[in-house]
């Protein structure tokens, strides 16, 4: 992304924020693995959103109007040494040469340097509570001024969250973002298509792990947008499954939600599809209800409707299903207003999707659903799942679990379909698995 993209976002941001007032973003820490390995780095999304920085120590302040700059950035100095071992930092002259900062410090600098910048100030932005640790250094810089009130100093009155703003401005996705996120989405589904040609009855759902995992990182995915889901049968019944040890069964389906995240973007994509590459009568009976709860959720995701939209359409169709397949009994608007459908279908339909998978903005305004307009970004996910022994349900439904996911861009005259690239009708599904070979692209 250009450099250009995060300094509008600042820009648009500053705006908002208005004068006399200061933002202070703290990148996210690093976090150890075990002994001396830490996880691989993320930084923070919102950190990232406003300046496309992503090493670790590192703070972004935003000071507007503010006449000797108003974008400073905190952050390691460079370091020959280190970077021998590393590889290459930005350093004070990278932050600003690269990242568009007015003025770079170091970060082992802030304590002196940060008070002088609150002073005077009416307004902090600051997320509260989400790192504990740089609470404390807050207060302490906010402790530092007050003591300093009598030689005419005035620490900010008033600390404001800074997600309303921001998390807003997340929520409408600009055209680079949107064609990172269709990147995102393009290389998720092109891995499902090759775990869908790779499946064979007897494999570990690990090894079809390892098939998505090979293809996100072949494609230049460098990272999971979230930990893989590969249940067979039962474990396709468990919403949050990440063992993904068991062999899969032939006469199985295997649920798989997983996706890449791409510079930063992530997808999200669920497909169910049969072990042995045919659907059983009863398999394709389900999934056929799930495909159309689906199809009827995605039509309504509209500019002018609501967010519940999508999730109202799809209980409507899953019930009706339901009932037609003898699994619930009783009167449609009865089971509705009841819940009943709860029984097999615990989630909800959706949820925006952004650099985070289950991303920032609000679902209601005031007391009422969001509006879908342009630009905003979600998935449409509704299941059904079958355990074993489920109650006055027959053994032919038992251990069928299927969900499928989607993603998808409200667009001006309705939606755009992200994930489109991995077949979800069920004679598509098995003629992929039925051709001869492994896709031997990606
Ligand atoms: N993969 C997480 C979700 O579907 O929300
Ligand atoms: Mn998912
Ligand atoms: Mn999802």
């Amino acid at each position: 992304m250009k450099k250009q993209e995060f300094k509008q976002r600042r820009e648009q941001l500053m705006r908002q924020m208005g004068a006399k007032c200061i933002a202070i973003l703290p990148n996210a820490p690093s976090r150890q693995r075990n002994r001396d390995i830490d996880y691989p780095y993320r930084p923070d999304s919102d950190f990232y959103y406003l300046t496309g920085f992503g090493e670790p120590e590192s703070v972004a302040v935003l000071v507007p109007q503010r006449e000797h700059g108003e974008f400073l950035l905190f952050c390691r100095e460079s370091d020959p040494k280190k970077e021998a071992w590393d590889g290459a930092m930005a350093g004070l002259e990278g932050a600003k040469a690269d990242y568009g900062a007015d003025d770079a410090f170091p970060i082992t600098d802030i304590d002196e340097i940060l008070p002088g910048l609150l002073e005077n100030r009416d307004r902090v932005y600051y997320a509260m509570g989400c790192n504990e640790d740089f609470d404390q250094r807050v207060m302490g810089w906010i402790k530092l001024l007050r003591k300093q009130s009598r030689s005419g100093v005035h620490p900010p009155g008033e600390f404001v969250a800074l997600d309303q703003m921001l998390h807003d401005m997340r929520l409408f996705k600009s055209a680079v973002e949107v064609k990172t996120m269709r990147r995102a989405a393009e290389i998720s589904a092109a891995a499902h298509r090759r775990a869908m040609a790779c499946c064979r009855p007897g494999m570990y759902e690990y090894q079809l792990e390892a098939e998505l995992l090979y293809s996100f990182q072949a494609q230049g995915a460098r990272s999971v947008a979230y930990p893989s889901i590969v249940g067979g049968g039962r474990n396709g019944c468990i919403l949050h499954y990440i063992d993904n040890d068991k062999r899969l069964k032939r006469s199985d389906l295997v649920l798989i939600d997983a996706a890449a995240e791409y510079d930063y973007y992530a997808a999200d994509i669920t497909r169910t599809f049969p072990v042995s590459g045919r659907f059983s009568r009863a398999q394709r009976e389900i999934y056929l209800l799930v495909l159309a709860a689906q199809q009827a959720a995605i039509a309504a995701v509209q500019p002018g409707n609501h967010w519940n939209q999508p999730h109202e359409a799809a209980v409507e169709v899953l019930t009706a299903g339901l009932i037609e397949l003898g699994i619930l009994k009783g009167r449609l608007n009865r089971l509705i207003e009841n819940e009943s459908y709860k029984k097999f279908y615990l989630h909800r339909t959706g949820h925006w999707l952004g650099m985070d998978v289950h991303d920032v903005g609000d679902y209601k305004v005031g007391d009422e659903w969001r509006v879908f307009e342009p630009g905003m970004t979600l998935t449409v996910e509704p299941g059904l799942y079958i355990p074993a022994n489920s109650k006055r349900v027959a053994k032919k439904w038992w251990n069928i679990g299927i969900r499928i996911e989607d993603n998808l861009l409200v667009t001006r005259n309705g939606h755009e379909i992200l994930s489109h690239g991995v077949p979800k009708d069920p004679d598509e599904i098995e003629a992929l698995m039925a051709a001869e070979t492994a896709e031997s692209s990606l």
